[in-house]
């Protein structure tokens, strides 16, 4: 089996990245993790990853003079690692028709909401201040428009009484951890396209 190679951006804590990681150390997962990219040196991810001997990179888009500058040197990057895959996990940086386009149908992202439900921000407050009884998460491939790739796969959790953002958040960040592998699994061993 030619395992994909898969490189993840991320810009903070990355227990996405790491469910990954773990998921990718069973023998007959199709795919390996090369590399971790983050646009903030001081992500505690980055530390996590190269504490394992992945490959690493950070740079700052404020160190180039435009958006497209520092996609440019982020592609060559995770090219110099003969990537297959991004998988984005908690990259905040949003990215430019071009660069999505160039790894069309080749990168996803893990959204905590079901998609196409809050897009974008402060996904767990919105769905708390609309009174949601549902709610969840979504991997979904990665187009110029912001969150509206096609889905992959989604996990549903029930907003419970008393529930805060940050309880919301916990509960839901347990089926981040279950169903990015999974779909990652599925790209990767080419059950699913996005054509
Ligand atoms: C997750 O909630 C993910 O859904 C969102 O950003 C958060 C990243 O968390 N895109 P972590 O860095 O993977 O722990």
């Amino acid at each position: 089996m030619s395992r994909k190679r898969v490189g993840i951006l991320i810009s903070g804590r990355g227990s996405n990245m790491q469910a990954l990681i773990e998921a990718a150390k069973a023998a007959d997962y199709p795919a390996e993790i090369v590399g971790v990219f983050s646009n903030r040196a001081a992500a505690p991810g980055l530390a996590l990853a190269a504490s394992q001997g992945l490959a690493t990179g950070s740079l700052a888009q404020s160190q180039f003079p435009s958006r497209e500058a520092f996609e440019d040197v982020m592609t060559r990057i995770l090219e110099s690692w003969e990537v297959d895959i991004v998988c984005l996990a908690g990259f905040m940086r949003i990215l430019t028709p071009e660069f999505t386009l160039h790894w069309a149908g080749r990168m996803i992202n893990i959204h905590p909401s079901l998609l196409p439900l809050y897009k974008g921000l402060d996904t767990h407050a919105r769905a708390l201040a609309d009174g949601a009884t549902v709610h969840g998460c979504t991997v979904h491939f990665v187009t110029p428009g912001l969150d509206e790739g096609a889905s992959i796969l989604a996990a549903e959790v029930p907003v419970l009484p008393g529930d805060t953002p940050d309880t919301l958040a916990a509960r839901i960040l347990v089926e981040e951890h279950r169903i990015y592998p999974e779909a990652l699994r599925m790209l990767a061993s080419g059950e699913i396209s996005a054509h």
